[in-house]
């Protein structure tokens, strides 16, 4: 009798431990095994030559980065950038609806455009979001009013209006709480 309790116990935890470290959501990048503390794991899209964020499975899992950034000696941001650089333009509602990630990173890209509910679904995970614009896009505050998880919030190559800098103020409201 007691072996086979201590069997269902070891057959529940292997299978808990293969549904926590599942798939890969995006099946074009790779998923990284995470540091400790948290061990949560990092889904690398770096350098994929993507134009847009991929397709996501959802999933249970809490990632702990999502990177869709190209490293800066690439040059990607230059005249003729190599097939390999992603050059995201447009980031769509509910992109990443199903995932659950701390912190994603557009480094090197070229949003020129986020829609305002694209962030939807991350609310209560997202602390850190870094967003690379192409130099004449306003900045997308409208999409970030509902993550008042996050704590780290950096913006590059956008441009402010007066329209910009009221949605940034009452953002500002909601972060404070
Ligand atoms: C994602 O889901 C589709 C169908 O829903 C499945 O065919 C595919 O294998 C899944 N991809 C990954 C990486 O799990
Ligand atoms: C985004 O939200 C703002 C404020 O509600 C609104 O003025 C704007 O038209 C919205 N943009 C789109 C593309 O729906």
């Amino acid at each position: 009798m007691g072996g086979y309790r201590i069997y269902i116990t070891i057959l529940v935890i292997w299978m808990q431990m293969t549904m926590v470290q599942g798939n890969c959501p995006i099946a074009k990048c790779t998923c990284l095994d995470g540091q400790p503390p948290s061990n949560e794991r990092i889904i690398d899209c770096r350098e994929k030559g993507l134009l847009s964020v991929p397709a996501i499975n959802a999933t249970d899992e809490i990632f702990q980065e999502l990177t869709l950034s190209n490293a800066p000696e690439s040059n990607c941001r230059g005249s003729s950038p190599q097939a390999k650089c992603n050059r995201i333009l447009h980031i769509s509602s509910n992109t990443f609806a199903g995932l659950k990630v701390r912190k994603i990173d557009f480094s090197q890209n070229y949003l020129g455009s986020v829609a305002n509910d694209s962030f939807s679904g991350l609310e209560t995970y997202l602390t850190e979001l870094i967003l690379e614009g192409d130099d004449t896009n306003l900045v997308p505050f409208y999409s970030l009013t509902t993550l008042t998880k996050l704590k780290s919030l950096t913006l590059e190559r956008f441009t402010l209006n007066n329209n910009g800098i009221e949605a940034f103020h009452k953002n500002l409201q909601i972060w404070k709480h």
